[in-house]
Formats: C-alpha cells, structure tokens, sequence
C-alpha cells in the first residue's frame, strides 16, 4: 500500500524551521516562523496563562469528554472577545485544534454547503491557505493584494480582481496583520471591499489570527465587526496560538454567523465535521482562555502583558525602518514602520534571501517575509548591515 504514495512538498515555513535548527553558527538569527519572542529569544508562558494553568490544576476534577463542539464557555467568551456582545442568535461555533483547525473546518464546511464555491485568496497569503484549499478540491482564485515596489496595498489590483467574484464565491480576508506581507487595508478600503463583495453575494471568511498585535485588541478586530454586522452569513477562523502565547495546546475556534433560524443546523453541521475529522476538539488551551477572559484579573494582565507584546513589536518595526535607512541611505524600507503584526515582507529576491542565509545566518521566509518579533536592539543594526549588503 505505502509503495502507492507520492512525497509531499515540504512546508516553506517548517521546512525553514528544521534548518535554522541544524545550523551551529552561535550567532544564528531566526526571523522565520510566526512565533513571538522576547528580547532574550524566549517565547514566555504568558503570566495569566500560568496563574490559569496553576487554578485549573487546583480546581479541575474531571478530564471527561466535553461537547463534541467543545465547551460552550469558550465559544461564548472568544466569540464576544472578537465581536461584541449580543450576536448570539446569529451565532453557531466549535473549538478546534488552533486557527489552522478552524480553516480546516470552515472550508470543509463551505464544500459542504456550497459545492460550486471558488475561494479568493489575496496573492500573496499564508501558504498553507493554498495547500489546504487544493487538498480539498476547492477552485482557488487570487486578488492581487501587495505592492511590492511601495510595501503598501495594490488596491487597484485588489477591486479590479475582486470584481470577478460570483455570488455564492468565498472571499478569504486576513482580519489584521496580513500574513505574510504586514500590509493592512485601511477602514475605507475595508469599507470598499466590504461593498463590492456585498454586492457580488459571495460570503467573505475571515482568518483571524493575531487579533491584539497590530493596533489593539479592539481596534484589530475593526474590520471583523464592520463584516459582521454587514453580512448575513460570514465564517471566522479565530487563533489563540499567538495573542494567548499557547501554540501548542492547539486551540481556536470556527464562527459560523448566520439567520437565527438555521442556528441549529448549523451548529449540528459543526458538530458532525468535529467528530468525522477528530471527534472532541483540545479542551486545555480553551479552558485557560476562557478561565481568563471571565477573571477580572486575569483578563487585565493578560491585557497588559499582550500590549507589552504589541508595543515591543512596534518599536522593533520603528528601530529597523530606522536602521534600513540609515544602513541603505533610501527610504525604501520606510514600510515595515507601517505594518503592522509580526510580519514585513522586505521585497528581497529569493536568491538575496539565500545569501543572507548561507552568509550570516539571518533566516527568513524566501519571499522575503521576516518575523519582527525575532529581533532585539542588538539583531537590529545587524539585519539592516546585512540587507544594505546583498542589495549591493
Ligand atoms: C506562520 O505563518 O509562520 C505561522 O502561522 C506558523 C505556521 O504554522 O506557519
């Protein structure tokens, strides 16, 4: 049977991992992964989480299963943390094992409920957006999204693309924090996208996956909102990987909003995908969080402690524009001030990416995608050396 099989493609980003893990150089730099670091390179247990985990431990007195959508709790309380109270009639959920989980499911969904559907993705996305969409045999067309010669938005591209999505069509949104370019749409774009796929009839799907590190945890879920009120049916796939710091508990959750009357079947159809594809979601990452938005205390240092995140990431951004100009003598890298979230995309070629790799061990996605949080005040004036340097 197993002779049957074909090898896959590695995934870029994993695959970047592993080498920056076998490299011996000391003074190696990871800026690949999404994965938040300090200033010492650690990727901290968020103190809320910890004083949750240590409750939880005191408290919990069952490891029974849960609902097969996870516990109600934590669809409650994540879905107001993203949208605001009193949606509730409009809402079906179910927790899945993190925000890629809950792509999963709500595409699994969407070849469900709407075979014909094509599903727009911004060119560029998150890799794993296209793999996970041809695994299923779901039709991909891409909107322009990123240009590159200013680091900004291609809105012209992006409406002109745009105008060829057909009623029934998904559109797939990044909430905030664009993966992998930092690029954000500003609130009229957001407003004129959300016009012209209204107009279409297609059901736009949000990925929400660092609400709390661009400009707030309220201001990043803005575009969220907006759609919601907007739209009568909208999917969000929401992360708790990287605003709560627990990557490995695996835990998001899969919004389904739509017309109170087929609440019900909705909720049933999240159900049934839950137990065809892994019966009961992870239920430790969803406690905590749930355990902390519903504590006072909890929820203000947890606040506190992501605004630390937010604000070192933002500094980060400033230092390195800084440091690119002066190193570069252009405003070329004036963007990644702009961005917002983990990620810039710097516009360097792949084979400009490799030579910063093989020379000085900076590592970073090939198309050029850094992860701000990778660097410290010490890392920054090496990356831009570095980048002036292969630019030549
Ligand atoms: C990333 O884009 O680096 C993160 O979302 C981690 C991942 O799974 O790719």
């Amino acid at each position: 049977m197993f002779d049957a099989l074909t090898a896959q493609p590695p995934d870029t980003i994993l695959k970047l991992m592993a080498m920056f893990r076998d490299d011996a150089r000391a003074d190696k730099i990871d800026l690949g992964v999404g994965v938040y670091k300090d200033a010492t390179g650690l990727t901290p247990v968020m103190r809320a989480v910890k004083a949750a985990e240590r409750r939880l431990w005191e408290v919990e007195t069952t490891k029974t299963y849960t609902g097969l959508a996870g516990d109600p709790a934590f669809a409650a309380a994540l879905t107001t943390m993203i949208l605001g109270p009193g949606l509730d009639a409009r809402v079906a959920a179910a927790a899945t094992p993190g925000g890629t989980g809950a792509l999963r499911q709500g595409l699994e969904l969407v070849r469900m409920a709407a075979a014909g559907a094509r599903v727009w993705l911004s060119n560029p996305s998150w890799p794993n957006h296209a793999s996970i969409l041809q695994y299923l045999g779901l039709p991909i067309r891409d909107y322009r999204y990123f240009d590159a010669g200013t680091g900004g938005i291609d809105f012209d591209g992006l409406i002109t693309d745009l105008r060829s999505v057909k009623t029934g069509d998904v559109v797939l949104l990044h909430g905030c924090c664009h993966n992998p370019t930092g690029a954000d749409l500003d609130a009229g774009q957001w407003a004129a996208v959300a016009e012209l796929i209204a107009a279409k009839g297609a059901v736009p799907f949000i990925d929400l996956a660092y609400q709390g590190f661009g400009d707030g945890l309220d201001a990043d879920a803005g575009a969220t909102r907006m759609i919601a009120a907007r739209f009568p049916e909208v999917l969000i796939a929401a992360s708790c990987s990287k605003n709560f710091g627990i990557y490995r508990e695996r835990t998001g959750l899969l919004i389904a909003l739509g017309d109170p009357a087929r609440k019900i079947l909705v909720q049933g159809n999240l159900s049934f995908l839950n137990r065809q594809n892994y019966s009961f979601p992870p239920d430790h990452g969803a406690r905590l969080v749930t355990m902390i938005l519903g504590d006072e205390a909890l929820r203000a240092d947890w606040m506190a402690e992501l605004e630390e995140v937010r604000l070192n990431m933002m500094t980060l951004r400033l230092s390195l524009a800084e440091a690119l100009r002066l190193a570069t003598n252009t405003t070329r890298f004036d963007f990644v001030a702009q961005h917002r979230g983990m990620f810039s995309r710097l516009g360097l070629t792949e084979a400009q990416v490799n030579t910063l790799r093989e020379t000085c061990g900076i590592y970073m996605v090939g198309d050029s995608r850094i992860n701000i949080a990778g660097l410290n005040a010490a890392t920054v004036p090496v990356l831009a050396a570095a980048v002036a340097k292969v630019l030549g």
